[in-house]
């Protein structure tokens, strides 16, 4: 069959003009991708706006990469349509991002046998503003000792938010006078204590697709140097443990562009966070990492536009819980077994072999767009929109320093037999 097959590509976006510019860039100088039966995929993208929608409309794009339904109802409900009547591909489930809170996560990766640190759910300090709620709790909830729960856990522990983000809550609880003050204060907030691991290294992992970055990360640190740049930090076993572990949570919940926090310790690795959709990756925090983190999005658009991956809606857990049940099987067996499964989701074989078949240029054009003036426009123009002014000189040459040593090591790379 021949012809051209036009795609349009979706963006729903906040406050970040970076890595959708990067994005856009590299999008439009694709040349059209065959598909082996004879016709040519084309792209475009489009910035979406939020406007009134018929339930029965038709959306004229084919895959959205969203960045607000987590804070938003409207985009959110437009993308619960679109996926539910169109197949429009969407990089992250809407449906399970909104049911799979931090708790539900927490609960499904410890019946995978994953190493959360022991976690307990506590009731509201306050009842939720509600009649018949206050009168239920007055009725209902059973008073409890929460030094005792907390002793059990031991201290340090973390005091936070069952579904939490952005910090929001977020206390690193000492003794039991810091635990009651944080619990009077958490109001109508429904809170998790867990206890705190004594990490050795902390490992945000990103995955977009079949593709997974481990960065080291610093939390204490301002934004611009949360993520260190620092290779081999995770002994090798342990690296590949960091990625099969977020693979697995994003094959398990159906979401494809989302980051993954381990805390690890004398080389086992305790997730924490883990329902990140969509996270930050703008220029002045991945700064080293953007690069790749742009063109890994380009090229999984293009892999599922082109070979019509379709969209999966429904979730599999059940097929993960069988090898959780297993009792003859270990940790490392089961991990195995996931990364199986989650591999085959994400057609990691077909992936690449897709990639090297009909982006191979894609590498070089990167390279040359981070060594060039369009993305050194892109530095200053994005500093200059989020500093103060006496700190623009400063973060330009932060970001370009960064940025530039990717730039000498992707030219090292491309330029060594493979
Ligand atoms: N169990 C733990 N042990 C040690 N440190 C922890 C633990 N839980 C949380 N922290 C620390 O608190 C920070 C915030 O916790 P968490 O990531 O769970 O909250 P969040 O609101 O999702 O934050 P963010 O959106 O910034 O990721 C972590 O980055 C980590 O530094
Ligand atoms: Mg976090």
């Amino acid at each position: 069959m021949d012809g051209e097959v036009r795609h349009l590509v979706g963006l729903l976006l906040g406050t970040e003009d970076d890595w959708p510019r990067a994005f856009e860039h590299l999008v439009a100088g694709l040349g059209p991708v065959p598909d082996g039966t004879g016709r040519r995929h084309t792209f475009a993208t489009e910035r979406l706006t939020i406007e009134p929608f018929s339930l029965r409309s038709k959306p004229r794009t084919d895959l959205v990469i969203d960045r607000l339904a987590y804070w938003y109802y409207h985009p959110r409900e437009w993308l619960k349509k679109v996926a539910l009547m169109d197949d429009v591909y969407l990089l992250n489930s809407p449906f399970t991002f909104q049911a799979m809170e931090k708790h539900a996560a927490y609960c499904a990766m410890m019946r995978l046998g994953l190493k959360v640190p022991e976690t307990v759910l506590v009731p509201y300090k306050n009842p939720v503003d509600h009649d018949k709620y206050a009168f239920t709790s007055q009725r209902y909830n059973q008073p409890f000792d929460l030094d005792a729960i907390a002793a059990g856990i031991g201290y340090p522990l973390y005091m936070k938010p069952f579904d939490g983000g952005g910090w929001r809550g977020v206390s690193r609880i000492g003794n039991p006078d810091e635990l009651h003050r944080a619990y009077n204060s958490s109001g109508e907030m429904l809170m998790h204590l867990q206890a705190s691991v004594d990490y050795d290294v902390f490992a945000r992992a990103l995955s977009i697709g079949a593709e997974t970055m481990v960065m080291r990360f610093d939390p204490a640190a301002p934004m611009h140097s949360r993520y260190r740049v620092e290779h081999d930090f995770l002994d090798p076993a342990t690296g590949i443990e960091a990625i099969t572990i977020s693979r697995v949570v994003n094959a398990f919940f159906r979401w494809e562009f989302n980051s993954c926090e381990m805390l690890v310790r004398e080389g086992e690795v305790y997730p924490i966070d883990y329902a990140n959709a969509c996270p930050d990756i703008s220029v002045t925090s991945l700064h080293y990492y953007f690069p790749w983190a742009i063109k890994t999005l380009v090229k999984w658009t293009v892999f599922c536009l082109v070979t019509g991956r379709r969209p999966r809606l429904d979730t599999d857990m059940r097929s993960y819980f069988e090898i959780s049940d297993r009792s003859d099987l270990d940790y490392g067996q089961k991990l195995g077994a996931y990364r199986r499964l989650a591999d085959e989701h994400f057609t990691v074989g077909e992936y690449r072999e897709f990639c090297a078949a009909h982006l191979g240029d894609l590498d070089q054009r990167v390279l040359d767009w981070a060594a060039g003036p369009e993305f050194d426009r892109l530095i200053v123009d994005t500093v200059t929109a989020t500093y103060p002014e006496h700190e623009h000189e400063r973060f330009i040459a932060h970001v370009r320093g960064l940025t530039g040593l990717w730039v000498t090591d992707e030219s090292t790379r491309l330029s060594s037999p493979a």
